[in-house]
């Protein structure tokens, strides 16, 4: 389940009615969607697209997606600094901002000019649709994990175009839901 947080009005939003309404009046389309049965979490990509291929599909011919595809990053993914140094500073696209949570968390904040900004914790099941032209930006939660299936209308368009406006320095990239840390190993000889 999402967490919504609107920071300036100090308000907290966990059930899925309450945060269906918030983003839905905002432009945002949040819904919850996993696959029966559940992947395994090592899943090639082809896998994921094959079990997620009902929804796929049912977003293609609502929004004009024509393709799909699975990022997939770890805290120790080569170069993973450079790659949320493109998403964590505020942008918009020319084209909407699909994403399905597979697996892992993050944290995407908006910024309509209408309104506060508010910020969608997303995790595994979470699928969630920025319409294009929406300023945002993204960060990953602290285990710096997150694999989703993104759905194109065209792969250019998604081009970061960024604002400089700075305003998501005034923001903290903090998590709040319950963090998935992969258990301790024991101690050899323990
Ligand atoms: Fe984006």
């Amino acid at each position: 389940m999402a967490i919504v947080r609107i920071p300036e009005e100090n308000t907290t939003l966990t059930d899925v009615t309450s945060i269906r309404a918030y983003l839905g009046a905002r432009g945002i389309e949040y819904d919850r969607w996993l696959p029966e049965p559940a992947l395994a979490p090592d899943a090639a990509a082809d896998l994921v697209l094959a079990a997620y291929a009902v929804k796929i599909d049912e977003l293609k011919a609502q929004g004009g997606y024509v393709t799909a595809d699975v990022i997939d990053v770890k805290f120790d993914t080569p170069g993973l600094d450079g790659m949320l140094a493109r998403f964590n500073t505020e942008h918009w696209h020319d084209e909407d901002e699909v994403r399905l949570i597979v697996e892992g968390r993050g944290l995407f904040h908006i910024h309509r000019q209408d309104g506060p900004v508010f910020a969608i914790e997303v995790e595994a099941g979470d699928l969630i649709r920025v319409p294009r032209g929406t300023h945002h930006w993204f960060d990953l939660c602290g285990e710096r994990r997150i694999r989703a299936i993104r759905l194109f209308q065209d792969p250019s368009g998604w081009t970061p175009h960024y604002t400089q406006s700075g305003v998501d320095r005034a923001f903290q990239p903090v998590c709040f839901g319950p963090a998935y840390f992969p258990p301790l190993q024991p101690a050899a000889g323990a």
